[in-house]
């Protein structure tokens, strides 16, 4: 029944166009506007692919602009189109059954596969991923420019960038970029504000994060602890010294080791164990860091699923009724087909600090928020912590010496998280909650999002 949902609404209208500048894109979508997509040629031979939600319930009031959320996902290399639409926070979850706690009912979502090569993006030659995050910041600004330059509605709508996991590098950068364009009046946009939800800004301190914080809740041994310590100290002398790609081996040494010493523990949520499947740390030299990686994300996220309706798998799905609905998915074009060799691509800036980017933004006058799960180890609010300390930014010490205020959801009574804000930098602290914070507690995130992107049903 879900599924007919989607198929009925398929009447997409299909357009070709060229740009000035010589990039081609190809545009569709549905009938009431309500959804379009398309892909952008960012550069020749390089095409990214994006998919834009009207809300149901946008509002027209020109005092209290509609929110836009950008929502970029991690990897390198994941599908925000498939994972951040299907299984966080998109209007139908992975057996097209509508999702009650959607963005959507706080803002209109735009959801891109970034950077090229990731979900429904290619490259039509391998010499054009991308490989560090300025240049994915690069090929995104030129798709906001395509996508946004042309629609005065879109452009009255403030945009905020909100990241997972790696895609919070992307975010700064992007940010940065589109900041730079709007300045030098190529981009019409207002940028609303950038959020980083789980985000791997710091590596560095991410890693160190990883040994005390699972000593601290019995998952690792004072002789796992002094492993984890000693490679995370490795990699720091790697990444002082530029060594970056190899930093990128001992972070997935270390991931091993902390796997052994903890029986598994799932790097997403400590409360859980790695799953059952065929991934084992014994295939590891058989695998990329990339395909581990993706592979423990899916299955987390399958951990989740309850439902006995349809197999609710996410690769079949995209590759299949997803693809048949978009109607300009080109046929040789398999959805993550693409994504180790975009990963791979960035294993000279997977370790790169992007601290400095986010104080830049700061500096600007740029609205950020930190969001963290408490149960996440990958990106771990220890972590976090220790690179917010690291900022230049003047407001630093009285924000650190703030309180913070409980934060509750509905008509819960249980507190739910914490808020510190001062200036423009705010942080939640999301309890219950681990590496994926829409998935794992969706009342608070979705009301949090409603207060950053101050969407006009805020308190609905
Ligand atoms: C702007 O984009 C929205 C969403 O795709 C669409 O509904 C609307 O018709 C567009 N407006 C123009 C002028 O292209
Ligand atoms: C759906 O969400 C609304 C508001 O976010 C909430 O009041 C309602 O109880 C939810 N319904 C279900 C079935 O969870
Ligand atoms: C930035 O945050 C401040 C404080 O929360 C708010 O008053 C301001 O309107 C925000 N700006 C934007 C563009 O969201």
């Amino acid at each position: 029944m879900g599924k007919s949902l989607v198929v009925s609404s398929a009447l997409v209208f299909v357009l070709l166009f060229n740009f000035h500048c010589g990039l081609k894109a190809n545009a569709a979508g549905t009938e009431d506007g309500s959804e379009a997509w398309g892909y952008v040629e960012v550069r020749p031979k390089a095409h990214m692919f994006w998919w834009y939600y009207r809300s149901p319930y946008r509002s027209q009031d020109p005092t209290k602009p509609w929110p836009i959320i950008l929502w970029l996902q991690g990897g390198p290399g994941g599908s925000g189109v498939g994972i951040g639409n299907f299984e966080e926070i998109g209007p139908l979850d992975t057996y097209l059954k509508p999702r009650n706690s959607t963005w959507l009912r706080k803002a209109d979502l735009l959801f891109v596969d970034n950077p090229v090569g990731t979900g429904y993006s290619f490259v039509e030659n391998t010499d054009l991923f991308v490989k560090t995050d300025y240049e994915a910041a690069d090929d995104l600004t030129t798709l906001l420019i395509e996508v946004l330059n042309g629609n005065e509605t879109l452009q009255k709508s403030p945009l905020y960038i909100v990241a997972e996991s790696y895609g919070g590098k992307f975010a700064v950068t992007v940010g940065l970029s589109a900041l730079k364009a709007i300045e030098s009046g190529k981009l019409k946009l207002i940028l609303g504000g950038i959020a980083l939800g789980d985000s791997w800004i710091s590596p560095e301190d991410f890693v160190f994060s990883w040994g005390p914080l699972l000593k601290d809740v019995s998952r690792l041994d004072n002789n796992g602890l002094l492993k984890s310590n000693s490679l995370a100290e490795q990699i720091k002398q790697q990444i002082d010294a530029g060594k970056y790609a190899e930093a990128t081996n001992s972070w997935l040494e270390l991931e091993q080791v902390i796997g052994s010493s903890s029986n598994g523990v799932d790097f997403y949520n400590f409360l859980l164990d790695r799953g059952m499947d065929p991934v084992s740390l014994t295939a590891k030299s058989e695998l990329s860091i990339e395909e581990i990686g993706m592979r423990r994300y899916s299955r987390y996220l399958n951990s989740l699923r309850t439902s006995a309706v349809g197999d609710g798998d996410l690769d079949s799905l995209m590759n299949g009724e997803i693809k048949k609905k978009l109607k300009i998915i080109p046929s040789n074009v398999q959805w993550g087909g693409q994504s180790n060799l975009v990963f791979n691509a960035f294993q000279g800036d997977f370790m790169k600090p992007r601290i400095n980017e986010v104080d830049q933004l700061l500096a600007k006058g740029v609205n950020v928020t930190v969001y963290n799960g408490q149960f996440d180890v990958i990106c771990a609010t220890k972590g976090t912590e220790a690179w917010i300390e690291k900022l230049k930014w003047d407001g630093l010490k009285t924000f650190l010496s703030k309180d913070r205020t409980p934060i509750y959801c509905g008509d819960e009574i249980i507190t739910k998280g914490f808020i510190k804000s001062y200036r423009n930098l705010r942080f939640y602290w999301i309890l219950g909650a681990g590496h994926f914070v829409p998935v794992d507690q969706p009342c608070v995130a979705l009301s949090m999002i409603g207060s950053i992107t101050q969407s006009p049903v805020a308190t609905k």
